[in-house]
């Protein structure tokens, strides 16, 4: 690969602390960055657009038992000694062969798992099949501690022509006033982001390598927010049409041993986005993309990153309101840009 040569390792611990003021900031490196802060999230005034909505997809009421019977089909498995359910959305209907929308599945089974009141919930993604679901927003609180095991493949609509109309298309699977949850499991979440970044808005993907005007959104392929204690484990996530992960308003936040992967040429795919966070543990990870690796914007203290290595992308990026810095053990500097 024509930028393996530049993959550069971090090692480094960064702890950042900084007053949860809320000035505008704009991403100033590249104007290819488009411009994904929402108006509203840089003062006080919760919730950034879009905001979670029934009409965007809210994660409905429990519906468990849709013949109107407590409990019963489709139902979870026994509950296992240590106290944990298991809800494999195959169990509530989800066919996993790639084509098939298997979103309302899904939501039942996030939907029975977040109600029950076990201590421990997995919704299991199974391996060996590939689960098309559309911008969905998973709701909380739940009763109990709340795993989302992904062990086979996940994936959004492909692309925005298919992307349904009725949907949001800034966000894709939405985790939104959840306390302890952990995203976690052997599998890939794939954002299908190609025809997204091809888009003739995006930075010189017009005619003739213009770039034309229009609204340009592209949805985050994993946004938890409002959120709490949350655990990202193991996973793999690759090719999301915008930043593969973005954490606002969330405490709390542990990111271990992942992998992320896009094209270098891919716009605006930053690895992990976070803001008005606080409290992350970003370790062990890799991240190769098209933008930032990790990008930490106003209102997060208490960060701490260590043993990631990122490439092609840009490194570790901190703005606060003008001034971007670059950390990297590399180096052992911290460079100013502007
Ligand atoms: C957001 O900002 C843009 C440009 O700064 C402006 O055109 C638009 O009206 C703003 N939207 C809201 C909801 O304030
Ligand atoms: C927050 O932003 C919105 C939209 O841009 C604006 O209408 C509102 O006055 C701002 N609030 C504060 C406190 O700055
Ligand atoms: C979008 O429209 C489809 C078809 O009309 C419908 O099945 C689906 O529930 C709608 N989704 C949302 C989030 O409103
Ligand atoms: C949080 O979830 C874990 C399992 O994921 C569970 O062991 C723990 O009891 C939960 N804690 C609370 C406060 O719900
Ligand atoms: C969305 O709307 C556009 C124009 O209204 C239409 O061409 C397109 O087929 C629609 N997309 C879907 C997935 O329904
Ligand atoms: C976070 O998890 C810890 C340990 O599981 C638990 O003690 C704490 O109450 C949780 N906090 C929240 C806000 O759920
Ligand atoms: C692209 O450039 C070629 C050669 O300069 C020109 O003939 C053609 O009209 C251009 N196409 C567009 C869509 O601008
Ligand atoms: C650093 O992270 C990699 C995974 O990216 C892992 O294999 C390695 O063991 C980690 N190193 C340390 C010292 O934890």
């Amino acid at each position: 690969m024509r930028h393996s040569q530049y993959i550069l390792a971090f090692f480094f611990t960064l702890i950042l602390t900084t007053q949860a003021r809320h000035h505008h900031h704009t991403k100033h490196k590249h104007s290819s960055h488009s411009n994904n802060n929402d108006n509203n999230t840089n003062n006080q005034s919760y919730p950034p657009s879009p905001s979670p909505s029934p009409s965007s997809g809210i994660s409905m009421p429990p519906v468990a038992a849709p013949g109107g019977y407590d409990n019963e089909a489709p139902s979870p498995s026994p509950s296992d000694d240590d106290g944990s359910e298991i809800f494999n959305v195959r169990t509530f209907g989800a066919i996993g062969d790639g084509i098939a929308d298997d979103t309302k599945s899904f939501k039942m089974a996030w939907d029975s798992a977040c109600q029950s009141d076990s201590a421990i919930n997995i919704v299991l993604v199974p391996r060996g099949f590939s689960f098309m679901v559309q911008s969905t927003i998973f709701t909380g609180p739940c009763q109990g501690g709340l795993v989302l095991k992904v062990d086979g493949t996940l994936m959004p609509p492909d692309g925005p022509e298919s992307w349904p109309n009725n949907t949001s298309r800034r966000q894709w699977l939405v985790f939104y006033r959840i306390n302890n949850m952990s995203l976690q499991g052997s599998g890939v979440i794939d954002g299908r982001g190609q025809n997204w970044w091809d888009l003739p808005c995006k930075p010189h993907k017009g005619p003739n390598g213009t770039t034309l005007p229009g609204p340009c959104d592209s949805p985050v392929a994993l946004r938890f927010f409002m959120s709490s204690n949350l655990s990202v484990q193991g996973l793999r996530i690759k090719n999301s049409p915008q930043f593969h992960f973005r954490f606002d308003g969330c405490k709390s936040v542990r990111v271990d041993s992942i992998f992320i992967t896009s094209p270098a040429l891919s716009p605006n795919t930053d690895g992990i986005h976070i803001e008005n966070t606080n409290d992350v543990r970003i370790y062990n990870s890799v991240i190769s993309n098209g933008d930032d690796c990790v990008s930490i914007g106003t209102g997060c203290y208490d960060v701490d990153i260590k043993n990631i290595t990122c490439g092609p992308s840009h490194g570790i990026r901190y703005f606060y309101d003008h001034l971007f810095m670059y950390y990297s053990q590399k180096f052992h500097s911290l460079f100013l840009l502007h």
